[in-house]
């Protein structure tokens, strides 16, 4: 498939995008401002992203948005945090089926309340057959939790130890089916994992910037594209030009 011409940024561009969004309580307390302010200008933000990533041709953003470690803040704030989820899901729904967006989710649903469940559910079933984009929002996920998940169903299965290799693994992932992230963005200045997609990010290339999550727009997303263009990416191998060099001695 030729790629269309564009003159926004250089390629490769990354098939998928893992995004941390961090930085939405220093947001709000830039402005003075109560946290939960800051959770809701960052999920507005996602709308503002998803744009520029369907404008861009990205084919997968999966965005951390509740890590299992986050159940640990004060009840109220993961209550509120609950809340901004359920209110996405039941107003911003229609409009991201009408921008032609697949939703996925990956994590743990048995922790959330029934009705949750449900929106997401139907929110995932509503969009199923979309094509412009496939939206993946990680809630309640947790990448060793995800693991854990992996060998409990692998054994429920009762798979043999010498049928298992990477990719059947992969295949028990929240994930399954959908291609590694080529490209990890993580706001807010913070440079760690946080136990975000731990097995699938074992080749992806890293762009940390200090913009918090509320304030990464458009732009900061071409910086990243860029920045993952000038990347060389050697999955274990030698530099190309290398690999036909030869040695004396
Ligand atoms: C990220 O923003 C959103 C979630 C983790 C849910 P934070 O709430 O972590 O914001 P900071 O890191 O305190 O600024
Ligand atoms: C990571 O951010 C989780 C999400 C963005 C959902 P945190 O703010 O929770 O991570 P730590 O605690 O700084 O590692
Ligand atoms: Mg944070």
């Amino acid at each position: 498939m030729t790629e269309p011409k564009n003159e926004l940024f250089s390629r490769p561009k990354p098939r998928h995008i893992g995004i941390i969004m961090d930085g939405n309580g220093r947001w709000a307390k830039a402005r003075m401002l109560p946290r939960m302010a800051g959770h809701r200008a960052g999920t507005d933000n996602i709308r503002r992203v998803i744009d520029a990533c369907i404008e861009f041709g990205i084919e997968f953003v999966t965005v951390y948005a509740f890590s299992t470690e986050n159940w640990k803040r004060p009840s109220d704030e993961v209550q509120g945090l609950m809340q901004l989820l359920s209110e996405m899901l039941d107003d911003r729904i229609g409009e991201l089926h009408e921008k032609g967006v697949r939703l996925l989710h990956i994590g743990r649903l048995e922790q959330l309340d029934a009705l949750t469940r449900e929106k997401i559910k139907n929110a995932l079933e509503l969009t199923r057959n979309n094509k412009t984009i496939t939206l993946i929002i990680a809630w309640n996920y947790g990448g060793r939790d995800e693991v854990v998940a992996a060998v409990q169903k692998m054994l429920r299965d009762q798979v043999k130890p010498d049928d298992v290799d990477e990719k059947l693994l992969s295949s028990y992932m929240f994930t399954s089916g959908i291609p590694d992230p080529d490209l990890m963005i993580r706001t807010s200045g913070e440079m760690r994992t946080s136990n975000f997609l731990l097995w699938q990010s074992a080749y992806a290339e890293w762009f940390f910037t200090d913009t918090l999550w509320p304030d990464f727009d458009r732009e900061s997303l071409r910086q990243a594209l860029e920045s993952y263009a000038s990347r060389e990416r050697r999955f274990g191998k030698r530099k190309p030009e290398d690999e036909k060099q030869q040695y004396a001695g």
